[in-house]
């Protein structure tokens, strides 16, 4: 039986749960997914590193947190040297879980380039890399002859960017539209039920969907890079960031959802691209009183969806989750069975 070992980049909430799932539910993946996994490297800004080619007794990581214990106790490193264990750890694969940077995606482009560099598969759940450099960092994993997948860079585990490239052979994708920032359907919901804007980000605080600097998520920034990778992934448009028109929800008032609701239509922050007759692709995030029998219009909460508009099934959707620990620790382990069926010829989700 396969055994991939695999070093976790980040060991936050995302990596963690992956950790977790590993320690587990381990005998049962092996059984189920015919192949086991072993963690022989785990890098984290707060916590240091640790690097076992034996493999980590995951009880040492999952049992450090707040008390300000870091790697070294155990003998790793207190400090975090990324490039050092990227590129010499025994692992086949990284799984890179750090922090989005929406600037230039870094330090996790330079994650992925080292390990793609020398020879190492890499998933990861980041939107930085994929939608700033996912052409680039592509074209690096054909080279070195390893896999880069990126399945819970767009609503989570919740299977989009794969199950699009996949399953829609055959038919032509003429664009989508869908919900895919969590916290921002959940606001305009509790805003229609009369909260405002300040108390319903703050409600999503506290449940745990908001980004770090909620502005990501009420401005369209997380959408936009989103509707990114979508559109190049999907309808191969070749766009940068700038190209994706962004507007967020908060000049939305509590009068305009109001009206909306007298009006039979509900706000929603939509995030499309389209492909237009000339080939070229028109992509943007903005808000939109949808009317009420609009198959958006009725997802509510954190919930995510999208829509794709296909010339021969017409429109298909997909609605799930689009944040969560648990949920983006799933798309990681999505990518490693993507992974696997590859390499074993398999055809199911290759
Ligand atoms: N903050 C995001 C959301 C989570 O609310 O959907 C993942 O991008």
């Amino acid at each position: 039986m396969t055994t991939y070992d695999i070093a976790l980049i980040g060991f936050g909430g995302v990596n963690r749960t992956l950790a977790e799932l590993i320690a587990t539910r381990g005998e049962t993946l092996h059984t189920e997914l015919g192949f086991g996994l072993r963690v022989v490297a785990i890098t984290d800004l707060r916590l240091g590193s640790l690097v076992q080619a034996e493999g980590i007794d995951l009880s040492i990581p999952l049992n450090l947190g707040g008390g300000g214990e870091t790697f070294a106790e155990y003998g790793g490193s207190a400090d975090t040297n990324n490039e050092s264990v990227i590129r010499n750890c025994t692992a086949d694969i990284i799984c890179e879980a750090t922090f989005t940077n929406p600037d230039d995606g870094e330090p996790a482009v330079s994650h992925v380039r080292w390990a793609l560099e020398s020879g190492k598969s890499v998933c990861t759940t980041n939107k930085g890399p994929v939608a700033l450099r996912g052409a680039e960092l592509t074209s690096l994993a054909e080279q070195n002859g390893v896999h880069f997948e990126f399945e819970g860079a767009v609503m989570s585990g919740t299977p989009v960017i794969r199950l699009a490239k996949k399953m829609f052979a055959g038919l032509e994708l003429k664009g989508f539209e869908g919900i895919l920032n969590g916290t921002s359907n959940y606001v305009l919901g509790r805003m229609e039920a009369g909260l405002g804007l300040e108390a319903a980000i703050g409600e999503a605080q506290e449940l745990g969907y908001a980004e770090a600097n909620p502005s990501a998520d009420i401005e369209g920034y997380d959408v936009q890079l989103k509707v990114l990778i979508l559109a190049n992934e999907l309808l191969d448009a070749g766009m940068e960031l700038q190209d994706v028109q962004r507007q967020g929800i908060s000049a939305v008032t509590p009068e305009n959802i109001r009206k909306a609701a007298r009006e039979g239509r509900r706000w929603k922050l939509v995030g499309a691209a389209r492909r237009n007759l000339d080939g070229s692709v028109t992509a943007g995030v903005s808000p939109v009183a949808l009317p009420l029998d609009h198959g958006l219009a009725g997802i509510s909460g954190a919930t995510n969806a999208v829509s794709f508009d296909t010339d021969l099934l017409g429109a298909v959707t997909v609605s799930g989750p689009g944040a969560g620990r648990v949920e983006t620790a799933y798309a990681l382990l999505s990518d490693i069975i993507a992974m696997h069926a590859v390499r074993t010829g398999a055809a199911a989700n290759a």
